[in-house]
């Protein structure tokens, strides 16, 4: 469901159309089809409308401006004068020198600079069914300070509840001692939750919503590797997620909604900490199938 749902959508092709036939081949829906079946000519009509998903393919790819649709408004389909052609090596140097961060320094992130990741970059992220749905939340200062305070007083209750249960099975033991080992970091005045982060951003989904935990999964690491193209550095929030089931307080400060899932979240900032190599991964683990 789109927010511009509410009105009915209404398509025209006006008198530019050359009966070119690419808005057909393009229409994800088969909105725009041809006017007989077997098609006679590459002239589009519309069937049913409501099934649109406004994707806005049909404008994108149209060279006469022949396509009218009442929700996309030609204007925002910036004109594609010559594609510039990113260099590979550049991307994947960039993509292997990113690292999840785990401290960063106390240079505060302008509230300015994740409006333009967001309104710039991350909207333009691709959604199934192009929902375009995922709601974003920012938190910073005392409120992301509140927020790390009770993830750590989880991390210790937690700590303290698993010491008696441990012995009950390897699993719950090895999660004990992770429990153990940010409960010291916390003891020495380190920061294991938030990293020292400045801004956290979460994504939500709609839990009533298929798939839009993907959409939002996406639209963080679009987020992510915008950010590092205009110098800030990350790491994935997954303390809070797995510290939310357990705490009633943190559940209240992130405020969702009863249809509302997080699923993930961004810590953001900058760091003195300097890498001296790429990060190193194992392959992927592939399976290739083509022959029945
Ligand atoms: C879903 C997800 C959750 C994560 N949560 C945390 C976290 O809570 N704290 C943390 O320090 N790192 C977190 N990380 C970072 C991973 O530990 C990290 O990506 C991995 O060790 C590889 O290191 P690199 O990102 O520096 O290449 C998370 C990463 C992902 C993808």
């Amino acid at each position: 469901m789109n927010k511009n749902s509410i009105r009915k959508i209404a398509i025209t092709i006006n008198t530019n159309c050359i009966e070119c036939g690419k808005c057909i081949e393009v229409c994800p829906m088969g909105v725009l089809t041809c006017e007989n079946n077997p098609p006679v000519s590459k002239k589009p009509v519309v069937f049913d409308p409501e099934v649109c998903i406004s994707c806005g393919h049909c404008i994108a790819v149209c060279p006469r401006n022949a396509i009218n649709h009442n929700q996309l408004l030609l204007d925002d389909f910036q004109e594609i004068s010559s594609m510039q052609k990113l260099d590979w090596d550049q991307f994947i140097l960039f993509t292997r020198q990113r690292r999840s961060i785990r401290k960063f320094n106390t240079r505060p992130v302008p509230i300015e600079l994740l409006d333009k990741i967001l309104k710039e970059s991350t909207r333009y992220s691709p959604t199934g069914h192009n929902r375009q749905m995922t709601e974003v939340m920012i938190f910073e200062g005392e409120y992301l300070k509140s927020i790390r305070d009770e993830i750590n007083n989880t991390i210790i209750r937690f700590s303290n509840y698993l010491s008696y249960i441990r012995i009950f099975s390897k699993k719950i033991e090895s999660v004990w001692r992770s429990m153990r080992s940010f409960r010291n970091m916390i003891e020495s005045g380190m920061d294991p939750s938030t990293r020292n982060a400045p801004v956290a951003i979460l994504f939500t989904a709609d839990k009533r919503i298929k798939e839009s935990e993907v959409d939002a999964t996406i639209l963080s690491y679009h987020t992510l590797l915008s950010a590092e193209i205009l110098g800030l550095r990350s790491c994935y929030f997954g303390a809070l997620i797995n510290a939310l089931p357990y705490s009633r307080k943190l559940r209240k400060l992130i405020k969702l909604s009863s249809h509302q899932k997080l699923v993930c979240g961004l810590l953001l900032g900058y760091t003195n900490i300097h890498y001296n190599r790429l990060v190193s991964r194992k392959n992927i683990n592939l399976k290739v199938m083509k022959e029945l």
